[in-house]
């Protein structure tokens, strides 16, 4: 059973056909197949979500499908049911999973006791939606309608600010993919979880990445300056320890002119204007936060697709 817990649950071999499926889901919006139709995709979210809500939903409906949106809390679940019990009753009624949750153990556990695809919609370790559909957005514009995932090949990400979290984590592992390069920067302290070192070095990626406390070192030939919240969803506790830390490291207008000058700004949203980036980058001619909104939908339409090729219940 194919999964989507990680970004390399695709091999470099699929990716092809994966970003053209995006691209042609995109071009042919409201026109194209629905190979989704009979199925009901279930929807089991932890946390918060304006994004990857609303597209998944849009696109499994787009796809043919019924999406059922289940707040962890109002599912036995949030009672107490045991994940596995979870896993087993609900791969007797619906055709895959999209979860959004606090530890990843949840959704591997959700993968492994159930019998139908389940896609990671976020966790405290990984967002590979978002990184996949980020990538996308970049072999769009760099791919010029020609070869999408080699048009990333060779370039440079900067990612700034909060280098342990899920988006952080989801980089390294996906421009390690993508044959791209990374360089993160962030205050000392906040680093990514052993978990985290431990799943780079399983996947052959250790060492697949660079750090510096210095963000000017960091966007150095960047062709990309990316960041994320400095409060991850879960975080709440640490607001202010991480608020001062992480200060030193706000996207500005002049950290952008350190960058390629033609870099690109990128967000996987919601943003706190006046923490991690200025108001000024958000809305300046280089952010393209927008257009990766949008693909979200794109790219998801097309995981959904390839995943639900496979039995169903
Ligand atoms: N970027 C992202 O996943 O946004 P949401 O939290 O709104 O889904
Ligand atoms: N790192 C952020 C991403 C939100 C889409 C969080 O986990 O809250």
């Amino acid at each position: 059973m194919k999964h989507f817990l990680k970004e390399t649950d695709f091999q470099p071999s699929e990716l092809d056909t994966l970003f053209g499926l995006a691209r042609e889901f995109k071009s042919n919006r409201g026109h194209h197949a629905t190979p989704l139709a009979g199925q009901t995709w279930a929807m089991i979210f932890s946390k918060s979500s304006t994004r990857t809500r609303v597209s998944f939903e849009v696109g499994i409906h787009e796809l043919g499908g019924n999406p059922m949106f289940l707040n962890r809390n109002d599912i036995q679940l949030g009672r107490g049911e045991t994940i596995a019990d979870t896993a087993r009753v609900l791969s007797r009624f619906v055709h895959g999973l999209v979860v959004r949750t606090f530890d990843h153990a949840e959704v591997q556990q959700l993968a492994d006791m159930g019998a139908i695809p389940v896609i990671n919609a976020l966790t405290d370790l990984l967002h590979p939606c978002q990184i996949f559909s980020d990538a996308f957005t970049l072999a769009e514009r760099w791919g010029r309608g020609g070869d999408l995932v080699g048009s990333l090949r060779g370039r440079k990400i900067a990612f700034i600010g909060d280098r342990g979290c899920n988006v952080a984590n989801s980089w390294i592992l996906g421009a390690n993919l993508l044959g791209m390069k990374i360089s993160l920067a962030g205050p000392p302290g906040f680093d990514a979880a052993p978990e985290f070192d431990q799943l780079l070095v399983r996947e052959g990626f250790s060492g697949g990445y660079e750090f510096t406390t210095d963000a000017a070192e960091a966007v150095r030939n960047a062709d990309v300056v990316y960041t994320d919240v400095w409060v991850s969803m879960g975080k709440e506790e640490e607001t202010a320890e991480r608020i001062r830390v992480m200060s030193p490291f706000q996207v500005t207008p002049a950290l952008m002119a350190a960058a390629k000058p033609d870099a690109l700004f990128m967000h996987c949203l919601p943003a706190h204007a006046g923490q991690e980036v200025t108001q000024e980058v958000l809305d300046g001619p280089r952010s393209i936060i927008f257009d990766q909104a949008e693909n979200r939908l794109h790219m998801q339409k097309a995981i959904l697709a390839t995943l639900a090729q496979q039995r169903g219940p």
